[in-house]
């Protein structure tokens, strides 16, 4: 069997450093093949240094995504270029974003990508959400709403194109994949405090174009099966979107960060 831990939104800028300690104990005490880490899981300006300690003391494969919060008070691209930099130092680490797929085993193959909330879902110019996001990350801070739209149109498009690029080819090799995420990448899918979102939270909590290209890439290969795994809303769930697509929500606590699941597979 193959045993993996995922985990998403642990935000550990939150915990005091002897408790996340003991949190990475615990994940190890679980002894899992890989560890998946869905996104969310510091902030920019401690985002390495989080990564460079799981990576010591869990001390196997940390296969990982990055979410908004990865880039408060700093930027994307110089977020995402410094953790792919990191990632290239320590053979442990992997991010999916800036990365091929991943054969776990002989029938399984893992992608992924940060995604993005990416305002398509809802009614993106009705809602009055303001994420921290719009105040936080340098791309989409200080701009009308309407450049903003097409800044997360295009975080979104890059998630989008990111699947097309890498998951056929992973499933041409492979009967079952997984696809790590941040943000969830279907309306079904997107869980906020024990419900699906409404339109006021959608157009943030929703990768639209992520899903489109993940649901046509599954038409296209029926006997392959998908599993997504994202986070982001805090609010767990479980959707199915084909017979062969299904997605998993995960739930999170600000300050309580926690094994979403064990996941076991044959191999
Ligand atoms: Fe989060
Ligand atoms: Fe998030």
């Amino acid at each position: 069997m193959l045993k993996l831990a995922w985990l998403t939104d642990v935000h550990l800028n939150f915990v005091e450093p002897d408790e996340v300690l003991a949190f990475w104990a615990s994940v190890a005490a679980a002894e899992p093949d890989a560890v998946l880490i869905g996104g969310d899981i510091a902030e920019g300006s401690d985002i390495s240094h989080h990564l460079r300690q799981m990576a010591s003391v869990l001390d196997r494969p940390i296969y990982f995504v990055l979410g908004n919060h990865d880039f408060y008070r700093s930027s994307i691209r110089g977020v995402r270029a410094e953790v792919a930099e990191l990632a290239q130092t320590d053979a442990r680490l992997t991010y999916l974003t800036a990365s091929d797929f991943v054969s776990l085993s002989s029938g399984i193959a893992l992608a992924g990508h940060d995604g993005w909330g990416d305002g398509r879902a809802g009614d993106f110019f009705s809602s009055t959400v303001m994420l921290n996001d719009y105040f936080l990350i340098e791309e989409i801070s200080r701009l009308p709403w309407d450049q903003r739209l097409q800044r997360l149109n295009a975080l979104g498009d890059q998630a989008a194109e990111h699947a097309w690029k890498v998951l056929p080819r992973a499933l041409a090799e492979h009967g079952r994949a997984i696809f790590l995420t941040h943000v969830p990448p279907f309306r079904e899918a997107c869980w906020h405090q024990g419900e699906l979102s409404d339109d006021e939270w959608a157009p943030h909590f929703c990768c639209i174009a992520l899903g489109e290209a993940l649901k046509t890439i599954m038409q296209q290969s029926p006997e392959r099966h998908l599993t997504v795994l994202c986070g982001h809303t805090h609010s767990s769930g479980e959707a199915q979107i084909l017979p062969n697509l299904s997605v998993l929500t995960g739930g999170a606590r600000y300050r309580f960060p926690a094994v979403q699941k064990i996941l076991e597979w044959e191999r």
